[in-house]
């Protein structure tokens, strides 16, 4: 694994951000579980994206529809057959399985023995609905989630009255038996994607009108969450590359330890959903336009992000090491220090609340101060060992701001606050502390 990497998996670990899954029985086929500090970042990520689809527009609704759905879905969308297969070839050997496409040489990688010639092989995971297990019970864990929004598209636009061109926001969890999985969180078999579906003319000049504006969009949302321009980029997919459903494909790439690498996916889909779905269901899936009169099947123009990988991006722009520390109180600071550098809307917890004795008085002044902020943030609260060290140990999650209550603090009613980017420290009257946080947390409103 690259060391860069590994390094952001050790901390993930150590911190309780990301666990092996089943870790006891030596985890399991690439899953991971989120642990607390991980499910924060997490539920901030889809936040941001949630609010940026949805409440900061008025043409965006959003949906949670269920993961299983009725099997002639996936026949109709089209994943049932070889469009949504990956080339497969096996080591005669050692019978490892390998994604054709990431292979450089003939041999296996493992052993170096021969492979079998290549077999498709489909990515739908299979599952039984009911207590009889034959064909007529089968149906699949959902392989991308927007088909759940097709369902519904009719169900919101007739409820809502939305008028075309509108868009369905989405997140949940998506299944693929992926025959390779790597990097750690970043291809899983189990995952979760953020998907909106925008729903337009069919007009060419429309369509790409929407196109360049979402995909401008949605560079935009990376960027104003404080990832770098230039570790951020475009790559069209070639004709021989469009997934079965895309007209035209661009993969919003990160450049990750390993490489420029995909993030997100912003496709135009044409009518290959909605029509399919009208032929297979037999329902007049078509919109018509109260200001024209005309009568299509609105096209899709889509952004399909990884929730796990805008974790790993966040994680890897935030990580930061300084050689020798930085907060040198101790000899021990001599060490190297590692911190989280988050945008306040992501990080997982916001204040940090250390007094700096564990006398009564401090004590009780520290938990007054904890039980009004925890109200608008997420807090922590440490009183254990030197000033220093929980310095550290909330900087390496990421905490922006760490709130001392020192003895003064009984006389002025001021705290500390402390900022974990510039270390620079100032008195606020404690009466302020909410209008102070306030200003200083949503980096969007300032
Ligand atoms: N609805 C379109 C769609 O699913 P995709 O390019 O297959 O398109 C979109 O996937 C995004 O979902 C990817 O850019 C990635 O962020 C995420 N994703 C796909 N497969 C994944 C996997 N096996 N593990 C983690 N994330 C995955």
């Amino acid at each position: 694994m690259d060391h860069f990497l590994k390094k952001i998996v050790n901390l993930c670990k150590r911190r309780g951000f990301v666990f092996p899954s089943s870790e006891i029985y030596g985890g399991f086929e690439s899953c991971y579980d989120y642990g607390f500090l991980g499910t924060l970042l997490i539920n901030n990520i889809k936040q941001e994206w949630w609010k940026s689809m949805t409440q900061y527009r008025d043409d965006v609704v959003g949906l949670d529809a269920s993961i299983l759905m009725a099997p002639q879905v996936w026949k109709a969308s089209g994943h049932l057959t070889a469009g949504f297969s990956d080339a497969l070839v096996e080591c005669k050997k050692c019978h490892h399985r390998f994604r054709l496409d990431y292979l450089s040489e003939n041999k296996c990688p493992d052993c170096g023995g021969e492979l079998t010639p290549e077999k498709k092989f489909n990515l739908m995971m299979k599952t039984f609905v009911g207590s009889a297990e034959n064909e007529a019970a089968v149906t699949f864990l959902r392989g991308e989630t927007c088909q759940g929004i097709y369902m519904n598209y009719r169900s919101l636009r007739d409820s809502l009255r939305l008028k075309v061109p509108f868009g369905i926001a989405q997140i949940g969890k998506a299944f693929r038996n992926e025959i390779s999985p790597r990097y750690f969180i970043f291809k899983t078999r189990e995952f979760e994607q953020m998907e909106m579906q925008y729903f337009v003319s069919p007009q060419p000049e429309k369509k790409d009108q929407w196109f360049n504006y979402w995909k401008e969009e949605r560079l935009n949302w990376y960027l104003g969450l404080g990832v770098k321009k230039e570790n951020l980029r475009f790559r069209k997919h070639a004709e021989d590359e469009l997934a079965h459903y895309a007209q035209k494909a661009l993969d919003l790439e990160y450049k990750f330890p390993w490489g420029w690498d995909e993030i997100e996916g912003i496709h135009d889909r044409g009518d290959w959903d909605l029509s399919n779905h009208s032929r297979h269901s037999g329902q007049d899936l078509s919109y018509l336009d109260p200001q024209t009169n005309e009568r299509f099947i609105p096209h899709v123009i889509e952004t399909s992000a990884g929730v796990a990988r805008s974790f790993l991006v966040f994680m890897a722009e935030a990580y930061t090491e300084i050689e020798g520390g930085r907060t040198v109180t101790t000899k021990s600071n001599k060490e190297k220090e590692v911190f989280l550098s988050f945008d306040p809307r992501l990080a997982p917890i916001k204040i940090a609340i250390l007094p700096l004795s564990k006398k009564e008085p401090l004590v009780n002044l520290a938990r007054e101060i904890q039980k009004k902020l925890r109200q608008n943030w997420m807090t922590q609260y440490d009183q254990s060992s030197s000033i220093g060290r929980r310095y550290r140990r909330q900087d390496e999650i990421g905490t922006p701001y760490c709130l001392t209550v020192d003895f003064d603090s009984l006389e002025d009613k001021k705290v500390t606050v402390r900022s974990r980017d510039t270390m620079q420290q100032e008195r606020i009257e404690i009466s302020q502390l909410v209008d102070f946080f306030r200003k200083k947390m949503n980096s969007a409103e300032n």
